[in-house]
């Protein structure tokens, strides 16, 4: 069963698991989530998708849980704050009363923002992060460090087999236009020859993971022995600043924006990369596609989609 099964993520994660033989139950309530995203997957005979808010109990049979449920971009998490919240914590106990109801693994979709604004250069698990709890990103961050506390609750209350992965800046095919994200927005951009706006002086770095890359680290994280439960983090380390990316993204797309600068957003953290030593030694996990190649696969699924957005 995969919570946010129609989102981003979880659209390449259900087409994972059904090509690795998996039955598949999408749960999604459509928010950011969209039909067209698991269009190729409603013909398959293993694949079953129901509208359900995680928000509300849920009561169906399942041996594996990925639970990521969560508006991902701070356009949308924003846009509904206590929602997003009551996604993160209500969700959270629901689907971990499911896990234990029917004794199944749960995965955790949790996120670097747990780090909020780093002081080590580099994060690792072992750090406890920065956070503000009432600034207008705190919605997101705070409720899945509360999802972190109630996993790890119900493994030493509950003995429930809980995991939690944290999930650096991913990328790839079915990120929505519109959601604000660094790649998704200056992808539109180059593609429509607009602006490219950087946010502060584009110093800032990040580093991006391609979704398969992630999508593998979801079910080498899923496969683990019981005692395993993380969190571990999972990203790409290969740093680069938000000016570079938007030079890489002007050249591969052949385009005549210009880049432009614009005040920082409040809480914007300065730098994150993730340190992916856990995942290599435990999951003997590490990313393989290229940031080239992945933004060539990402930009054509913007240029088809802005093509059929055109047309029609
Ligand atoms: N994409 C990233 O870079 C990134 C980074 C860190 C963590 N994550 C986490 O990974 C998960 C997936 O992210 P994504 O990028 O695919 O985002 P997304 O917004 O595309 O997917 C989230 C999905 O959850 C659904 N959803 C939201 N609230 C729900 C609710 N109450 N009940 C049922 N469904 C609900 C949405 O409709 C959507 O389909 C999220 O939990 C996110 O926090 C993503």
């Amino acid at each position: 069963m995969v919570t946010g099964g129609a989102g981003f993520i979880g659209s390449h994660l259900c087409e994972r698991l059904l090509a690795d033989g998996h039955e598949v139950l999408a749960v999604d309530n459509y928010y950011t989530g969209t039909r067209p995203n698991i269009r190729g997957l409603l013909e398959h005979p293993m694949f079953e998708v129901m509208r359900h808010d995680i928000t509300m109990p849920l009561y169906v049979e399942t041996d594996l849980i990925f639970n990521l449920a969560c508006p991902a971009s701070p356009v949308y998490y924003q846009r509904d704050p206590v929602q997003t919240l009551k996604t993160s914590v209500h969700g959270s106990i629901n689907m971990l009363g499911l896990a234990k109801r029917v004794g199944a693994t749960i995965v955790q979709a949790s996120t670097s923002e747990v780090y909020g604004d780093p002081e080590p250069v580099v994060q690792d698990e072992t750090y406890w992060g920065r956070v503000n709890p009432i600034g207008i990103r705190s919605c997101y961050d705070e409720g899945k460090r509360a999802a972190e506390t109630l996993f790890s609750d119900y493994r030493r209350q509950h003995g429930t087999d809980t995991k939690i992965v944290r999930i650096f800046n991913t990328y790839g095919p079915r990120m929505r236009p519109d959601d604000g994200r660094v790649v998704s927005n200056f992808i539109m951009q180059a593609l429509r020859g607009e602006d490219i706006t950087i946010y502060g002086d584009g110093a800032q770095s990040r580093a991006f993971c391609f979704v398969d890359d992630l999508v593998e680290g979801l079910l080498r994280m899923s496969d683990t022995p019981r005692d395993v439960s993380g969190p571990v983090n999972l990203g790409n380390p290969a740093e680069l600043t938000i000016r570079d990316l938007a030079t890489k993204i002007i050249t591969l797309t052949g385009s005549s924006s210009k880049l432009v600068a614009e005040p920082l957003p409040e809480d914007d953290p300065r730098q994150r990369c993730p340190d992916i030593t856990k995942a290599k030694d435990l999951l003997d996990w590490e990313p393989t596609v290229p940031l080239e190649q992945g933004l060539v696969r990402t930009i054509a699924y913007f240029e088809e989609s802005l093509a059929a957005s055109t047309a029609s």
